[in-house]
């Protein structure tokens, strides 16, 4: 079960990452370590493991964002990683919307910076948040809108930017378990209507095989990368559906064997 790593043209190329924090420090933290991952166009690849291991780090390093330097050699879309890439979409557990604007503004907000011409920026927010089921709160502030109702606007303001990459750090993390399996099915369609490349982290290891092509299980202390494990599972996936299919508790168990080896190895 475990997927290759040469892809020709991949969206995402990282090889031989390692990233120290403090290096200059009495005590640095190695936070990764000699990690090699190549992410094809178009596929969705979930990073999971304990607190700790480097998913926020290999994130924020992809963003351009990341101030301690690094070593190795890290490509997206064939670009070495900068701030303001055109081709990279955000999205936190914290939904991050303005307060003082609208649900249409927030969705707005990244095509605004990216000097979209305001009849599409207005059109693609509408069309997304309606997309989330927010058709009917398009002119409400986030105070009146419901955690989940705030996730979903998030979601919409990060497919909104029609960037090739979506990079996603636990956005599901903090919804209570109806409105994550909602919000799961939401992004699965969305991303099947536009094939956008996704590296999702989640510490939630049945929505990492539902929604991915790919888990990749890292360890901590040092950040490295365990196992890389296709998920053969059919699509189009309904999240509801998967919690019956053998294969899919076949998968679940195979993953959480490996989380679990991989923190066995860590504390010998
Ligand atoms: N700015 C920083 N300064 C010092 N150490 C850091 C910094 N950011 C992260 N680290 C360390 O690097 C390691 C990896 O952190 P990172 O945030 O990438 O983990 P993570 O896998 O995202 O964890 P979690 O699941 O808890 O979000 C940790 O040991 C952390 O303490
Ligand atoms: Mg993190």
């Amino acid at each position: 079960m475990t997927a290759g790593n040469s892809i020709a043209d991949p969206a995402i190329s990282i090889d031989r990452l390692t990233v120290r924090f403090g290096a200059q420090s009495a005590r640095p933290v190695l936070a990764v370590d000699d990690v090699s991952l190549q992410i094809a166009q178009g596929e969705f690849v979930s990073l999971v493991g304990p607190s700790g291991c480097g998913k926020t780090t290999i994130l924020n390093l992809l963003t351009g964002l990341l101030a301690e330097p690094w070593q190795g050699q890290v490509h997206l879309m064939g670009q070495v990683p900068a701030p303001g890439n055109p081709a990279l979409s955000y999205m936190l557990a914290r939904d991050c919307l303005f307060p003082w604007r609208t649900a249409l503004q927030n969705a707005s907000y990244g095509m605004e910076l990216r000097k979209v011409d305001p009849a599409l920026r207005d059109s693609r927010a509408r069309d997304l948040l309606a997309r989330v089921g927010l058709g009917d709160f398009m002119d409400k502030y986030p105070k009146a809108l419901s955690h989940g109702m705030r996730q979903r606007c998030a979601l919409a303001r990060t497919f909104a930017l029609d960037a090739p990459v979506l990079l996603m750090d636990e956005p599901f993390g903090a919804l209570d378990a109806q409105t994550k399996l909602q919000l799961e099915d939401l992004l699965l369609g969305l991303w099947s209507e536009h094939r956008r490349t996704v590296v999702f982290v989640t510490h939630d290891l049945a929505e990492a095989v539902a929604m991915s092509d790919r888990v990749v299980v890292m360890c901590p202390r040092p950040g490295r990368i365990l196992a890389d494990v296709r998920i053969d599972l059919e699509r189009p996936r309904s999240i509801r559906a998967l919690q019956q299919d053998r294969r899919f508790h076949e998968i679940y168990s195979h993953i959480w064997g490996l989380l679990e080896s991989g923190v066995a190895n860590d504390e010998k």
